[in-house]
């Protein structure tokens, strides 16, 4: 877990907390019961709260963890392995090649989905706009922006034989923000598949397939351990009306509501911001 867990302001950190444990157990355990979701991203922070989310309400997720398996030590996930409910496939998406690796693996492992979520996903650094090198501009654009496409499409003919399919792309509120100091490319990268998200929204309506998009605001992972500052984070949390960073518990119930036909079956094309209203659009 990331060493910068979220700084609760006082008097409000046991109402946060247990607004957001009741959120949790309130979908129903039984939700996915039957069904299977492919995540990517999975290993830590945000995908690993969405792939315990998805667990608890009954789901067989088939999960890319990231790049390589963690050093050492149990996962947590040995119950879930134990029933057959969790496959855990590791490859780097910042090359076509990760990416095909991985959607081979889960056609051996399956013949339809019902869920795709596209998650995995970093800044890759931060590169000022006058120094940016043709190399730096491809790995981001690889790895966040044409890894999407190209799982999507691999995976599409699985999604058309599932069960009231649904897509769920993880952007960002740099999308629509445009992000910090070097992370122009990145931010670029969310607007893109924000976009092509609505866009396959339209397109795929009539093969009963949704599309949306969770868009996270400053949610305290790993993510922001590589690049931001306490003292950033800091002047970000004054900044959010909420007065908190996120956590990636709050931003795991936006996946379960966009990919559950009972919650959100008349939901397509959307973004759902989870941000603390540190945007308000
Ligand atoms: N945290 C935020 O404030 C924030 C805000 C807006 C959007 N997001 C987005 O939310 C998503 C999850 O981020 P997070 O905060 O949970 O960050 P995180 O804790 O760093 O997790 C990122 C996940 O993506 C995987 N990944 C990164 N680079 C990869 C690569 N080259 N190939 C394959 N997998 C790779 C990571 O695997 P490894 O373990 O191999 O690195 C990890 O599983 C990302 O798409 C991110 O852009 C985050």
């Amino acid at each position: 877990m990331c060493a910068l867990a979220t700084e609760w302001p006082s008097g409000s950190s046991s109402r946060s907390f247990s607004e957001r444990e009741a959120g949790r157990i309130m979908f129903d355990s039984r939700l996915f019961e039957g069904r299977t979701v492919v995540l990517t991203g999975a290993g830590r922070g945000i995908g690993a709260a969405v792939l315990e989310a998805f667990l608890h309400c009954g789901a067989r997720v088939i999960a890319h963890g990231g790049r390589a398996p963690p050093a050492g030590g149990p996962d947590g996930l040995s119950d879930a392995r134990q029933d057959g409910r969790v496959q855990m496939f590791y490859s780097d998406f910042s090359t076509s090649d990760g990416v095909t690796r991985f959607a081979e693996f889960v056609r051996d492992s399956t013949h339809e989905i019902d869920v795709l979520i596209n998650n995995a996903g970093t800044m890759v650094g931060r590169f000022p706009a006058e120094t940016l090198t043709n190399d730096q501009y491809a790995s981001i654009v690889q790895l966040n922006q044409t890894s999407v496409v190209e799982l999507t499409r691999e995976l599409l003919p699985l999604l058309q034989r599932g069960q009231y399919p649904a897509i769920v792309n993880t952007v960002s509120i740099s999308a629509r923000m445009g992000g910090s100091a070097g992370s122009s490319i990145y931010a670029g990268t969310k607007a893109f598949v924000a976009t092509y998200s609505k866009a396959l929204a339209r397109e795929l309506a009539a093969s009963g397939i949704r599309v949306n998009c969770v868009s996270p605001g400053t949610i305290a992972t790993d993510f922001h351990e590589r690049y931001s500052s306490p003292e950033k984070l800091e002047a970000t949390r004054l900044s959010i009306p909420l007065q908190r960073l996120g956590t990636a518990e709050d931003c795991a119930p936006a996946y379960v509501f966009l990919a559950a036909h009972a919650l959100s079956g008349y939901v397509t094309g959307q973004v759902l911001e989870i941000n603390g209203g540190q945007f308000i659009g």
